[in-house]
């Protein structure tokens, strides 16, 4: 069922662009509309200036007008499990409701699935911006 999140996470990350970490991830969200968006992560010679595999998904999606995403999947080359870092949990967090499961995985597949709620707890949301 996760497995055609899998291969779009595979193939995202075949087109990273990480030249100065050497650590290609790639990322792929289920949305709403039934389709899969994936990305990698893009990096910059001005460091700060690069960004994760999650959020190149997130703006596709973004983009292609799906808002709400029912489904997670994270992939690194070089790390089994790698989980989404700080503030892409918080990019997730704005389009994916707490019970959304996460699926970390290795070179075959998925590892370990967790929630959105998990990975984020107490997250930051106030109707005062609503
Ligand atoms: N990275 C991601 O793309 N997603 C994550 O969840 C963790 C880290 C990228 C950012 C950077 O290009 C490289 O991995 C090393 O930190």
């Amino acid at each position: 069922m996760s497995q055609d999140l899998y291969q779009a996470a595979r193939q995202a990350m075949s087109k990273c662009h990480a030249p100065y970490s050497q650590f290609p991830v790639g990322a792929a969200l289920r949305a709403d509309d039934g389709r899969i968006y994936s990305g990698a992560n893009i990096e910059v010679i001005s460091y700060p200036e690069g960004w994760c595999a999650e959020t190149t998904a997130i703006s596709h999606m973004v983009m292609a007008g799906a808002r709400r995403i029912t489904e997670v999947l994270v992939v690194a080359e070089k790390m089994d499990a790698c989980t989404p870092c700080g503030g892409c949990r918080q990019r997730l967090a704005e389009f994916a409701d707490a019970d959304v499961p996460v699926h970390l995985c290795d070179q075959n597949g998925i590892v370990r699935t967790v929630t959105m709620g998990e990975l984020l707890p107490l997250a930051f949301d106030t109707e005062a911006l609503k």
